[in-house]
């Protein structure tokens, strides 16, 4: 079988263990070592995944490209990120309360992320001016922080946190509720926190991205809610925003096949009402329901594992 991958730099597993025992006439160079990093021979780590996915493209499937592949050194530096941004969360969950305003809450990420080593991702980021997002009610996401907006008894709030630590990101979001909420706003927020646990029972190596879609649009929809269309999540690591784009209506078996070492977000949005989503003219950055109705979203960030899934961030 012709893989098209590099044959000069396959192995024999367990190449690197004989050699530190046998006066082998072959060294092999630098260029057997697995591109990752690991200090394993390309042959014993990368290489049978290398070949699956060139296999799977072969047969029509959109498989990702070595470079959304993180490296086990780049995975541990992820990781630490996520730690950070999980604090940061906890900090929120910690002192939000009714009476206090979204600005507030701009205040403790920015003073909890810095207090931690990190810096946060979403100020700048093209142009966006606060440390995070506070989406309320209607607010679909990429609410901006307010002097103005005080939360009330009723409001649902998801806080939409990132982090950059030592060059590496990490990004998720949570909800909270003030005081009593009504029923079914309850449920709403309820229900897009199940859509991200369904989601991420699809996620394994060999399936699809549209399995975890299928999931979340079902659990969804079962429900009597809706899935906001023109939004997703996204691969996130090296950069903010990555490669793959995280569709949640697309169909079990399509999208993106799911590889050991890719990293992305589960981010839907669910809607009470209808689907429809407007932009707010006057920043161009926050998203609100069209119908007026309340929208939930929960993020974590998941790593496809060799035998399942890891959760770095919630
Ligand atoms: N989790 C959000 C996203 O991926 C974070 C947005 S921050 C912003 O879209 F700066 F882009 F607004
Ligand atoms: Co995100």
């Amino acid at each position: 079988m012709n893989s098209g991958l590099p044959l000069g730099l396959m192995m024999r597993c367990g190449a690197q263990e004989d050699r530190m025992n046998v006066n082998l006439e072959y060294t092999p160079a630098s260029g057997g070592l697995c591109w990752c990093g690991s200090g394993k021979a390309y042959g014993c780590c990368h290489e049978a995944i290398e070949r699956r996915m060139e296999e799977m493209r072969r047969q029509g499937h959109v498989v990702p490209t070595r470079a959304m592949l993180k490296t086990p050194a780049q995975i541990a530096k992820i990781r630490e990120s996520c730690r950070v941004n999980m604090a940061v969360l906890d900090a929120v969950a910690e002192r939000i309360r009714e009476g206090m305003t979204t600005a507030e809450i701009d205040r403790i990420v920015s003073e909890r992320t810095a207090e931690l080593g990190g810096v946060p991702a979403p100020l700048g980021y093209q142009g966006y001016p606060f440390s995070v997002c506070t989406s309320v009610n209607d607010q679909v996401c990429h609410g901006f922080p307010s002097e103005e907006f005080e939360l009330e008894e009723g409001d649902i709030v998801n806080v939409d946190c990132s982090t950059i630590l030592d060059g590496y990101f990490s990004d998720s979001s949570r909800m909270f509720c003030v005081g009593e909420i009504d029923e079914d706003t309850q449920k709403l927020v309820d229900v897009a926190r199940e859509c991200v646990q369904r989601g991420l029972e699809q996620v394994r190596p060999w399936g699809h991205l549209g399995d975890v879609a299928e999931a979340i649009w079902r659990h969804a929809e079962a429900n009597g809610f809706s899935v906001v269309r023109e939004i997703g999540g996204h691969g996130v690591g090296l950069e903010f925003h990555e490669d793959p784009y995280v569709s949640y209506i697309t169909k079990k078996g399509t999208d993106m096949v799911l590889v050991p070492g890719m990293i992305f977000t589960i981010e839907p949005m669910i809607n009470m009402g209808d689907p429809d989503v407007i932009v707010y003219e006057d920043n161009d950055w926050e998203i609100y329901t069209e119908d007026g109705y309340p929208s939930a979203q929960w993020e974590v960030m998941v790593l496809v594992t060799e035998d399942g899934h890891e959760v770095l961030c919630w």
